[in-house]
């Protein structure tokens, strides 16, 4: 694998809260276009990598390189410049919006006009937001959302909320794309749909700057990360237990033992088998 296309690095990442070490010794080198899945049992240390990921937490220790340029210590503002977007475990849309207004809030970083040239409705601003009202419907029929703009965020069922953060993610134009337990709440066809959704993404959604759009998913349903990622990261209690390609994933006996093959699980070692 040629450095670069190593669009995102991350070295020997530590994260503790007091006493509690949530990640540790964390090691990634993400290449351009990678579906990276990352899967473990809850309080695996999967959120945390993401919050250091979007500059929300700053590691204890170790490093984190962004095309090129390391980014760690910086604020959320510098992973979101250098083409970081996520969503969250915990659906965060603004609930009274509506669908095509959620997304806005995405593409306005990227395209608004400035608040002035909206107030007084100078042409140029108007023009901006039919442009951004497309781009806004665009996205939503990527996410499988055609025709719901209007409608009220937090009218929408569940699993329709977690696409709506989808297309406002994607709506900052990212390079790295961070989804965190996207198909929860999902019934099975609205999570084979989502895997389909997320697959045409991976093939023809492009950032800002051209590129196609590296993604990070933390995933407890195995049909989900075993037929969409190319690469499957373990993680058991802060430390990276395997790092594989999915049939390598299924494979190996550690993972079994630590995650897939436990009782407690058995629903997720029956949707690998
Ligand atoms: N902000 C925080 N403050 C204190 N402890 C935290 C915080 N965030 C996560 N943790 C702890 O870190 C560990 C990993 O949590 P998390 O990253 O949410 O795991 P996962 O997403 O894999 O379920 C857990 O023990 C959790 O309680
Ligand atoms: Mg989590």
């Amino acid at each position: 694998m040629s450095t670069d296309s190593i669009i995102l690095g991350v070295r020997d990442l530590s994260k503790s809260f007091g006493g509690v070490t949530a990640i540790s010794g964390w090691c990634l080198d993400l290449a351009r276009g990678e579906i990276l899945g990352m899967i473990g049992p809850n309080g695996a240390g999967k959120t945390t990598a993401f919050n250091l990921l979007t500059g929300v937490l700053a590691p204890s220790s170790g490093r984190i390189v962004l095309h090129g340029r390391d980014l760690t210590g910086s604020g959320p503002e510098a992973f979101a410049r250098g083409g970081i977007s996520r969503t969250f475990q915990n659906i965060r849309l603004f609930q009274d919006l509506s669908v095509w207004e959620n997304v806005a809030v995405g593409l306005h970083m990227h395209e608004g006009p400035g608040w002035i040239a909206t107030v007084i409705g100078l042409p140029s601003a108007r023009r901006r937001e039919r442009t951004i009202r497309e781009k806004a419907e665009a996205l939503l029929e990527t996410v499988g959302l055609a025709g719901m703009g209007s409608r009220r965020a937090g009218d929408l069922p569940y699993g329709l909320q977690r696409k709506v953060e989808i297309a406002r993610a994607l709506a900052t134009g990212p390079s790295v794309l961070l989804l965190d337990e996207p198909a929860a709440g999902m019934n099975p066809s609205e999570t084979a749909h989502l895997t389909e959704t997320l697959r045409a993404i991976a093939r023809a959604a492009r950032s800002h700057a051209g590129e196609p759009v590296t993604m990070v998913v933390v995933e407890h349903d195995m049909r989900l990360v075993m037929s969409l990622c190319t690469r499957v990261q373990v993680l058991d209690r802060g430390v990276l237990l395997a790092d594989g390609a999915p049939a390598e994933i299924q494979r190996d006996e550690r993972v079994i033992a630590a995650y897939l093959g436990s009782g407690r699980k058995k629903d997720r070692a029956d949707a690998v088998a």
